[in-house]
Order: structure tokens, then C-alpha cells, then sequence
């Protein structure tokens, strides 16, 4: 079995780079909560990394809770149909809410998830986006909490995945050519 660094043709974001910045995110969300604990909601399976990482940065009381999503159509390009597959476990009338995702592209998975987050009465409710792509022309979210912007390019690592597979890479990067369809 050959290692997965084999397949990466260019790393974009260094384990280094992702470590400060995560680190800096954390900070940024303890300042802004100094006086609430917020309820960090994790969109699975893409934001397993990042909900790890950010809950060891964090210094104040914070809670935890995931969702898992999936969109139909391709696997590699959102159709705008979200299904929830795993919801939350808690209620979160009242709460803090932190939606934390690995990528916003189309910005559709997102969109979908403030509006039906939105309807469950959170007393505030942003985003923080890891990752996000120049191409967000079909829906505009507002990324309270941004990490890095990335080109317009497929990318895997830091619990982005092509067909499941390179999630548990510790840094950001493009596949070499031929070993993605489409
Ligand atoms: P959106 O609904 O188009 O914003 O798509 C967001 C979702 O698409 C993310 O949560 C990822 O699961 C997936 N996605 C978008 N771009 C990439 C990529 O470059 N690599 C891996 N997954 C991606
Ligand atoms: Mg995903």
C-alpha cells in the first residue's frame, strides 16, 4: 500500500498554515463569546478535522453537536438537493449556534443549512467555513468565520475527500491528473 502523499500533485495549505490559522480562528471565537458558550455544529463528514483542532484551540466553554448532510447528483459537484442524514442531538432554541463546515463552493449545502438551523429559533447563528472557493455566484452566505480561500480547483485533505478516500491528510492539496473522473 502506497502512501496517499503519492497522489498529490501540489499541497496548497501546509499541516503548519491550517494549525495557526485554526488557532487564530479559535481565538477569534472566544473573544466574540466571551460572555455565552456557543454550540459548535459540525457538518459531517468534511468538518471532522477542523471540529477536533478547534475544540482543543478553544480556552472558553463551548459545546459540541454534528450533522451530516448529503446532497444528490454528482459526487463532486452540488446538485442543490440536501438530505439530511444525521440530525443534531440537541435543541437548539436559544443557543449560540456555530454552523462549521469544511468548504463552501456553490454555497447551496450552506444556504440550506442556515435556513432550516434558522427555523429552530437559536438565539445567534453564524458561519465558520475552513475552506472556501472563488465560485459562489448561485448563493451568497455570509462566512462569519472564514480560514482560507482556495482556487477554483478540486481539492482533498484536512477532511475534504475524493470517493472517501484522503480525509485523514493533515494538509490541503490538488490530486494529480488522472486520478479524478471528470
Ligand atoms: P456547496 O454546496 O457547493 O457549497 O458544496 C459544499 C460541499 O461540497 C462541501 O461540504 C464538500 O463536501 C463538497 N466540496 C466542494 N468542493 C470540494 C472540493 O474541492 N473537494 C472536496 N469536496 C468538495
Ligand atoms: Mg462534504
Amino acid at each position: 500500500m502506497t502512501g496517499l502523499d503519492d497522489d498529490i500533485d501540489e499541497v496548497l495549505l501546509t499541516q503548519q498554515a491550517i494549525s495557526a490559522r485554526v488557532g487564530e480562528l479559535a481565538a477569534e471565537i472566544d473573544r466574540d463569546y466571551a460572555d455565552r458558550e456557543p454550540l459548535l455544529v459540525g457538518v459531517l463528514k468534511g468538518a471532522f478535522p477542523l471540529m477536533g483542532d478547534l475544540a482543543r484551540a478553544l480556552q472558553g466553554p463551548a459545546q459540541f453537536d454534528f450533522m451530516a448532510v448529503s446532497s444528490y447528483g454528482s459526487a463532486t459537484r452540488t446538485s442543490g438537493v440536501v438530505r439530511i442524514l444525521k440530525d443534531l442531538e440537541g435543541d437548539i432554541a436559544g443557543r449560540d449556534v456555530i454552523i462549521c463546515e469544511d468548504i463552501v463552493d456553490s454555497g447551496l449545502t450552506l444556504s440550506y443549512l442556515l435556513r432550516n438551523l434558522r427555523a429552530r429559533g437559536p438565539a445567534s447563528l453564524e458561519i465558520l467555513s475552513f475552506l472556501s472557493k472563488p465560485d459562489q455566484t448561485r448563493v451568497h452566505v455570509p462566512l462569519r468565520y472564514h480560514g482560507f480561500a482556495v482556487p477554483d480547483v478540486f481539492v482533498v485533505g484536512y477532511g475534504l475527500d475524493y470517493q472517501e478516500r484522503y480525509r485523514n491528510l493533515p494538509y490541503v492539496g490538488t490530486l494529480k491528473p488522472g486520478l479524478r473522473a471528470g
